[in-house]
């Protein structure tokens, strides 16, 4: 039986720390709905002791909730953890997340304890969320710049404390992949109690590995990955979780295992948080960029035009896309053309197709996309060109502005008409 992987998001909070991520409370309402559609079996929903719209987001989450557990976030400190769980109390599947740093920079530098404090603090976070929350999940801060022998101290107290999930974050995205997975296998063979606890993950993406480190992570023995949707997050964010998951499905038998996400929520997902920050995906984004399922290579084009899967690892349908996009450029082949042409109802002879292309090539040395509305005065140019009458129902406004007789000369002028 394939073994089951939690999916942890942590859009509406490591995601929505990041600058230019803030979303209101409505926003993350509709997010969180949005999230839960798309079947992740962990909401973090924000962190409730950092400012009232935390709380109040964490808290109207947690109460419109059904089948998603709804996690919120707390230092290590009484103060934080009520008022984590004084926002949680109200779900129907509340879990307490705390955390401390466990690296010796972190612990000299910023919160200047010695281990035996952040021992004794892990222990008393740990008990005292115990004693409020049957969920807790226990995150030790920096754990990839941590000595591995304290880090393994650390993770047994949390668990003899009654963490029920232990999250080792790569904090600073500073782990390579073999590091990581290493790392993860230390930890599961070294804690005599691991096995009594769910063992996380939460990899950051400052050196492009967040997905990769998460991946490692699961080959060896992560049970939960924590990521965000368009791998938004502090700096350069967080694993995302369409890449984390494409990834697992796209290549299955390399981790056999499975997770609860319908994969044809991932695109509205992402959309949807487009949509409410305003803030864009990168084009070539894995997955849910622009160009993610877009070929515009005319060799590209010919051989997805005759079996999508010559250039395509995963269909655009099981992430929630109507269909892949042909784009027509200067790099763009006759077969590409000719498709688009017939699809705008232009059946074209082998000489007008002739024609058309090299009006084609014309127009895109000038326009980086050649769209419909362009190929609609190319054909209808070259039909006058042929004596034909077919071009008049597809006439455009711009086609009375060329010349009947189609030149170079006439579609450049056209072209380059304001
Ligand atoms: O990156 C990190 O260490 C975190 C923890 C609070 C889990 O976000
Ligand atoms: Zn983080």
């Amino acid at each position: 039986m394939k073994k089951r992987i939690q999916i942890f998001d942590t859009t509406l909070r490591d995601g929505e720390q990041a600058p230019g991520f803030s979303m209101n409370l409505q926003e993350k309402v509709r997010l969180a709905r949005q999230l839960e559609l798309l079947g992740v079996d962990v909401i973090e929903a924000g962190f409730p002791i950092s400012s009232e719209g935390d709380f109040q987001a964490v808290r109207a989450i947690a109460k419109q909730t059904k089948n998603a557990t709804v996690a919120g976030l707390s230092r290590a400190k009484k103060g934080d953890i009520d008022r984590a769980w004084e926002a949680l109390q109200h779900a129907r599947h509340p879990r307490l997340h705390t955390f401390i740093a466990t690296s010796d920079i972190h612990m000299e530098h910023k919160l200047k304890k010695t281990r035996r404090e952040v021992l004794a603090d892990t222990r008393m976070a740990v008990e005292y969320a115990r004693s409020l929350c049957p969920e807790v999940e226990f995150s030790a801060e920096d754990a990839t710049r941590s000595d591995v022998a304290f880090l393994c101290q650390v993770v047994e107290t949390a668990i003899d404390a009654g963490a029920t999930i232990i999250n080792i974050p790569d904090t600073v995205g500073y782990s390579m992949p073999w590091e990581f997975g290493e790392l993860i296998r230390t930890i599961r063979e070294r804690v005599p109690n691991m096995h009594k606890a769910i063992l996380s993950v939460h990899c950051h993406n400052d050196l492009g590995v967040g997905t990769a480190n998460s991946l490692m992570a699961i080959r060896n023995g992560a049970q939960q990955i924590e990521c965000t949707m368009n791998g938004i997050g502090e700096r350069a964010g967080n694993a995302a979780l369409e890449e984390v998951i494409m990834a697992l499905q796209t290549r299955g038998p390399e981790f056999d295992v499975e997770t609860a996400i319908d994969t044809t929520q991932i695109y509205p997902t992402s959309r949807m948080l487009t949509e409410i920050t305003s803030m864009q995906v990168q084009v070539n984004k894995a997955i849910v960029g622009q160009n993610a399922f877009s070929h515009e290579a005319g060799i590209h084009q010919d051989g997805v035009l005759k079996n999508p899967q010559t250039y395509e690892i995963m269909t655009p349908a099981s992430v929630g896309l109507a269909s892949n996009n042909i784009v027509l450029g200067k790099h763009s082949g006759r077969r590409a053309l000719g498709a688009r042409l017939q699809r705008l109802g232009y059946e074209l002879s082998k000489e007008e197709m002739n024609e058309a292309y090299e009006a084609f090539i014309i127009i895109a040395d000038r326009k980086k996309v050649v769209d419909d509305e362009d190929l609609v005065v190319i054909a209808a140019a070259g039909y006058r060109k042929n004596g034909q009458s077919k071009s008049a129902e597809h006439t455009s406004n711009g086609v009375s502005q060329i010349n009947s007789s189609f030149t170079q000369d006439s579609l450049y002028e056209y072209f380059n008409r304001p």
